[in-house]
């Protein structure tokens, strides 16, 4: 039996719909038609409410609805020995890359600076900058990130990406180590972060490592909120340290209605929207991973619990 949660009711409903037509001989439920936990053997959840897990004693494998696992992997519930699968991509690279060169785009076109001056009544032209003159580093050339970079080098963009392996990707610059982060901050004029929450990425972006990046740069903020240290990026956006900064995901989601961002002038804010699980994506890839784990084989998108994404 196959359990499927989320916390909207109406989006159980529209994955049991598609999970049912893509494997009728397969049995899925929701929390809600009272079937019993104790059979259940695998798991397809965003957000299983608190002490679930822990009522699924036959559980033998969770399918994450999105690409980040750190809320999960955070659960006093979630036993040692359950494998976690993830989405891989899942439509979600390409809305990345289009959040992501959206931000990228508009600091070359300086709108940024030209929204200030609309609200100033000021009419000043700027010079204007081609793509070969704007450097970009990628924090995170995972599934999403190696596709932003991909992306922007073919947009003409001078591209650099840090990850913990190097990596070989067409006209990007691949980067890893402590002194590739500093380089990366130093070197490019936006930033844009598409890491995982891990023990080794939460608070990286810290006021020390932030003043590395140039001045009059810009950050984008794609990946968690809790990568970023969110005091240290207004003090340097009110000192026009960074010029501007693009952040989709915050420390606290929803981000208080009191928070300086809301009204900051350079500050652009999303409600983590960047790129969304794509439903009949998401249906197909975690289809193939139970047909796969059914005849013993590995499914794709197994999280190494030990690193944490
Ligand atoms: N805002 C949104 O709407 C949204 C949507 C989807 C995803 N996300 C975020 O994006 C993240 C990335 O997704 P993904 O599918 O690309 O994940 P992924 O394939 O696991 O890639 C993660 C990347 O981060 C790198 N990394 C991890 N820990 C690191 C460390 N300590 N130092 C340096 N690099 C490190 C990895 O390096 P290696 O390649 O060397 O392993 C890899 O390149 C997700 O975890 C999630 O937080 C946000």
């Amino acid at each position: 039996m196959i359990l499927i949660h989320t916390p909207n009711p109406k989006e159980v409903d529209a994955y049991l719909a598609l999970f049912r037509a893509a494997r009728p001989q397969r049995r899925f439920i929701a929390l809600d038609d009272q079937a019993d936990l104790s059979q259940v053997s695998q798991l397809i959840a965003w957000g299983p409410p608190e002490g679930l897990l822990s009522r699924l004693p036959r559980l033998q494998a969770i399918f994450a609805l999105g690409a980040g696992v750190d809320k999960l992997l955070s659960r006093p519930d979630l036993s040692p020995a359950t494998p976690i699968y993830r989405l891989l991509d899942g439509g979600m690279a390409a809305q990345m890359t289009e959040y992501i060169r959206y931000g990228v785009l508009g600091y070359q076109r300086n709108m940024d600076v030209y929204r200030r001056q609309q609200a100033a009544g000021q009419w000043r032209m700027l010079a204007p900058r081609l793509p070969g003159e704007v450097s970009v580093g990628i924090l995170g050339l995972g599934e999403i990130g190696s596709a932003v970079a991909r992306a922007l080098a073919h947009d003409g963009y001078l591209v650099s990406g840090w990850s913990r392996s190097p990596k070989r990707i067409h006209n990007v610059h691949s980067l890893h180590g402590e002194s590739g982060l500093e380089k990366l901050l130093e070197r490019n004029q936006v930033v844009a972060c598409v890491l995982p929450s891990t023990p080794e990425t939460r608070g990286l972006l810290n006021g020390e490592r932030l003043s590395l990046m140039q001045p009059g740069s810009m950050l984008i903020n794609a990946g968690r909120g809790d990568l970023l240290d969110q005091r240290a990026l207004l003090a340097l956006l009110d000192n026009g340290h960074i010029r501007c900064a693009q952040l989709d995901v915050f420390a606290e989601e929803p981000l208080p209605a009191d928070h300086p961002f809301w009204r900051h002038p350079a500050v652009t804010m999303t409600p983590h929207i960047a790129a969304i699980t794509l439903r009949e994506r998401a249906v197909e890839q975690i289809c193939a991973g139970l047909d796969r784990l059914e005849r013993g084989l590995p499914a794709d998108g197994l999280v190494r619990r030990d690193d944490g994404y």
